[in-house]
């Protein structure tokens, strides 16, 4: 009988050709079920002398087809290991996905390169906050109440009265209350106005300059802009023109006009002016003793003169194409030195 059993589970072993028919040949022969199992809890109602040697016997046979079975699992393993290296084999001459790596975007290579070209004159940076109070984003600067110049910004409220700044212009104040006279800074941010076309964009950046000392006047202003205009534009041949103009925060004011050549026409870029006596009297400080000059330019008009884009809003559509032709590897780190533009 045990000598059956073996003979049966030996056939069966060989024939198992995968680790799950092989596994169920296991439980078939030696699970709890199995005959051999059975054979061996018959062994209590046996006389001592038989019990002793069929126990043996089965004991030899369980043994044998616990070895026939690892036997067969190692060989079976081994076949199944190499099935998967065959079936999953690598091509190695497939060639590798590309990287995509970031790049910058032109407004913020257009950032570092005014502001490369305004530390090179000795202007350090400031930062002020998007949201704003009434009186830092207007009454401050000159802007009363009432004032129509209120009007000509299209701003955004919020709930609680507070505006997103619809300018730089604010971080003149601010400085100004922080830090004593003289000052010479520039101040580039994210400003609002809740506007959009072709030319115009709900956000886009300004850049704010900020120049007060006791024996500034409007030569300095106007050799400051132009020498920053043709060094952006790395054209020393760059017309600069000033027109009068308004600002409730200099007096006076200017607008500035630029011109590649006599037969292009003048394209307007930024507006200045001499810091108004009540801006600075606003913050405390003297205008008998200080004067000075201010300025504040678009920075999305910059970048789009320079590198000839067309449509403002492209510049916030994350257009990956868009991207790929006008933003700039992060190695072009704008200098006057190595270069300004790409
Ligand atoms: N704040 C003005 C604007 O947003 C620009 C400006 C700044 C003009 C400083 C004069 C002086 O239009």
């Amino acid at each position: 009988m045990p000598k059956q059993i073996l003979k049966n589970a030996d056939e069966k072993i060989k024939i198992a050709s995968t680790l799950a028919s092989l596994e169920e040949v296991r439980i078939e022969f030696l699970g709890k079920q199995s005959a051999l199992t059975l054979e061996m809890k018959k062994l209590g109602n046996l006389a001592s002398e038989t019990r002793k040697k069929v126990g043996e016997e089965l004991n030899i046979v369980k043994q044998e087809i616990v070895k026939l079975i690892a036997e067969k699992q190692i060989s079976l393993e081994e076949k199944e290991l190499e099935q998967k290296l065959i079936e999953q084999k690598l091509d190695l001459t497939i060639p590798a996905r590309t990287r995509r790596t970031g790049s910058i975007h032109p407004i913020t290579q257009c950032m570092d390169e005014l502001i490369c070209v305004f530390a090179q004159f000795g202007f350090s940076l400031k930062t002020g906050p998007s949201i704003e109070t009434d009186w830092y984003n207007f009454t401050a600067l000159n802007i009363d109440e009432d004032h129509p110049a209120r009007q000509m910004h299209d701003t955004f409220y919020l709930e609680n009265g507070e505006v997103l700044r619809t300018h730089t212009s604010p971080i003149q104040i601010r400085t100004m209350q922080e830090v004593k006279p003289p000052h010479r800074f520039i101040a580039p941010g994210r400003t609002y106005r809740s506007d959009s076309d072709m030319t115009h964009t709900p956000m886009f950046h300004q850049i704010e300059g900020l120049a007060i000392d006791k024996d500034i006047h409007m030569g300095h202003l106007k050799y400051i802009i132009s020498e920053f205009i043709r060094n952006y534009f790395e054209s020393p041949s760059m017309e600069v023109r000033f027109r009068p103009s308004f600002f409730p925060f200099t007096e006076p004011s200017l607008e500035v006009d630029i011109r590649r050549n006599n037969t292009s026409s003048w394209l307007e870029v930024l507006g200045c002016g001499m810091v108004h006596p009540n801006v600075l009297k606003n913050v405390n400080i003297d205008p008998h003793e200080y004067q000075g000059f201010a300025f504040g330019l678009g920075v999305e008009r910059f970048a789009m003169l320079k590198y000839g884009i067309k449509d403002l809003r492209q510049f916030y559509e994350g257009d990956l194409r868009w991207l790929k032709h006008y933003s700039f590897t992060s190695y072009d780190v704008p200098s006057l030195v190595g270069g300004l533009t790409r």
